[in-house]
């Protein structure tokens, strides 16, 4: 969603707040904006539809001088995506804003500045901070003080940087509901709401928390928490790598990404399992503490994260013998549920950021569970800080708006998780033993399977005319074919649903003739003859099915039906082996089909607002 740059340095930062925008293109928007102010407070603002480099292309014809300034990209929540639309907002020609979230009281607020005298140029939620800052500024001492005053009155979410341009040598930053990080340079500092926009510049950071507001001069960051007190940050170097928003030899970041799982899954085993067992630690230091204790788990998340869940309460229940409730959380947040007695409460997150996940994670503490874990790919992200436990996934940078490496990240973490609470509830060494044993197995499992690209990029070709498709699966796998459901539709915008195959006869077998093609996962389970079954019901309809299926399951290609051999391995990583042929179908699709891969419409990578 929207991406904020902001700098004060000595040098000129046009160059530099524009790189920053490109690193933050993945996370999705329609617009892009930049205000930049020199010395003289003289400030050019440059606004444009479309991507950066549109945005680009201008500044190549206007000089941008000026070591202070913000930058932006939009993904429109009030009012369309448009010049006037795009951040920075300005007002009485001096106050210049960039934001990010959604103010809720804008229309109150729009309607008193109006008769203050304010004229209002967008449709945006975000122009009411510019007037407002504007306004409490004439009664301040300082443009701090005025953005205390303007943020008290505001409701919603923000990471707002607020620039005037009669006091080129500062910014001020605030926080509620939506990331910033500070970058610290030498003699120069930066915000971003990621720290990737700022990796070319720094790599020392220090994050803001929740109602925190900072003063930023080139020789200063004065930081001031939620009841005004002075507070310092702690400074972190960045774990990310400067190159990790490269696409190296891949066409697209999401090609990259489906090639970085092996090695990816090798980062995040590395030091939580031996040969035999699952270290406790991975969890953090109190892990065993807590995880001894717990009777249920309660997960929740959201988009492929909440597809991970899925998968994992087969395991839990299975493995760990607790039982699992799994619940989106935008549906979580706003109902009542009941709490059962020593639940531990999991979110599942790749940005560690999404609204409604970190909503309800603080619903959750209110709400009495025991304990909370998240498993998260952003260090020092709001469900990190939040939570007592955290699972770091190490996925590295996912810049695809297409989740694939932290979903099989994820699915690692979650069946490190199962095998150290199912330790406390009667797993055997042996069985913690096995599943050690098909982790280990993974990494090489996965390079084989991605050797199926070649034919399934051969086999995308049948599907680039197709408005809709079918996927099936069985257990966990009805989890994973709704994942690959999900990537279909998000990529190359064709109509997927996935069903439990059970469930066939319920409903979508009415759907079945030969423009339908059906896609089935299936391993070599205990579930196989009767997944077998299923796709006997939809031969006998005319139905076109392409089975990824284990190679020792006896499947056999024939008129309807293209069999694609996926390597045989372990039924416990199967979900994770699975994942693969389904990401690269629609990926391929999506390629003939010409679409935004990485950036598909209206879609956003981090989404910061409900
Ligand atoms: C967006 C992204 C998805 C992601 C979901 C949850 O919809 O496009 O790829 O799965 O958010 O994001 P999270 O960061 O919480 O895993």
């Amino acid at each position: 969603m929207c991406g904020i740059v902001g700098a004060v340095a000595q040098r000129d930062v046009a160059d530099i707040l524009l790189e920053g925008l490109r690193r933050l293109e993945y996370r999705g928007y329609d617009s892009a904006g930049i205000a930049v102010v020199d010395g003289d407070q003289q400030l050019v603002r440059l606004r444009q539809v479309g991507k950066v480099q549109a945005l680009a292309d201008v500044m190549k014809n206007q000089l941008l001088p000026g070591g202070t300034g913000i930058a932006h990209t939009r993904w429109a929540t009030h009012g369309e995506p448009s010049e006037a639309n795009a951040h920075p907002h300005a007002s009485s020609g001096h106050i210049y804003v960039v934001h990010n979230g959604i103010i809720e009281n804008y229309q109150i607020l729009r309607e008193s500045l109006r008769e203050r005298g304010y004229l209002f140029t967008s449709e945006t939620d975000t122009e009411v901070i510019a007037h407002l800052v504007a306004f409490e500024r004439e009664s301040s001492d300082s443009l701090l003080e005025a953005v205390q005053r303007t943020v008290a009155q505001l409701e919603g979410a923000y990471g707002t940087v607020i620039l005037d341009k009669r006091e080129p040598e500062r910014l001020v930053v605030a926080r509620s509901g939506s990331p910033l990080v500070i970058g610290y340079g030498l003699g120069e500092h930066f915000v971003a709401s990621d720290q990737l926009a700022l990796l070319p510049v720094t790599r020392r950071f220090a994050f803001l928390e929740e109602g925190d507001i900072a003063e930023v001069t080139r020789f200063s960051v004065q930081i001031y928490d939620k009841t005004g007190a002075a507070v310092s940050r702690e400074i972190h170097d960045a774990e990310m790598s400067f190159d990790a928003g490269d696409k190296g030899e891949y066409r697209h970041y999401m090609l990259k990404e489906i090639h970085e799982q092996p090695a990816a899954i090798q980062r995040t085993l590395e030091g939580r399992i031996s040969q035999e067992r699952i270290e406790v630690t991975a969890f953090g230091p109190q892990a065993a503490e807590f995880l001894s204790q717990i009777e249920h788990v309660q997960i929740i998340a959201c988009g492929t994260s909440y597809h991970a869940g899925l998968v994992a309460r087969y395991w839990l229940e299975q493995w760990a013998g607790v039982s699992c409730n799994v619940e989106i959380a935008s549906e979580f947040r706003y109902r009542k549920s009941y709490v059962h007695p020593n639940s531990l409460f999991v979110t599942i997150s790749q940005s560690g950021e999404t609204a409604d996940t970190l909503a309800a994670l603080r619903l959750a503490k209110e709400m009495g569970y025991k304990t909370t874990l998240t498993l998260c790919n952003v260090s020092g992200s709001s469900l990190v800080r939040e939570s007592d436990m955290a699972y770091m996934m190490r996925a590295g940078a996912e810049i695809g708006v297409a989740s694939t490496k932290a979903f099989t990240v994820q699915l690692c973490g979650l069946m490190l998780l199962t095998g150290l609470i199912g330790r406390y509830n009667g797993m055997t060494t042996e069985q913690e033993a096995a599943m050690v044993d098909a982790l280990h197995q993974l990494p090489n499992k996965l390079e084989q399977t991605l050797s199926m690209a070649v034919d399934i990029e051969t086999l995308a070709e049948e599907f680039a005319d197709r408005h809709h498709a079918l996927f099936l699966g069985r257990g966990e796998q009805s989890a994973i074919a709704m994942e690959g459901a999900l990537k279909l539709k998000e990529i190359s915008y064709i109509h997927a649903e996935a069903y439990a195959a059970g469930e066939l006869k319920h409903g979508p077998l009415a759907l079945i003739d030969a423009h339908m093609p059906v896609i089935v996962v299936a391993p070599n389970n205990e579930l196989l003859e009767k997944l077998k079954s299923n796709v006997e019901e939809v031969r006998a309809r005319g139905g076109l099915m392409y089975v990824f299926a284990d190679s020792q399951a006896a499947f056999a290609s024939d008129a309807t039906m293209r069999v694609l051999d996926v390597p045989h391995c372990d039924a416990l990583i199967a979900p994770i082996v699975y994942t693969i042929p389904l990401q690269l179908l629609s990926y391929y699709v999506a390629v003939i089909k010409g679409t935004d891969v990485d950036q598909p419409r209206n879609l956003a990578k981090s989404v910061t607002v409900e």
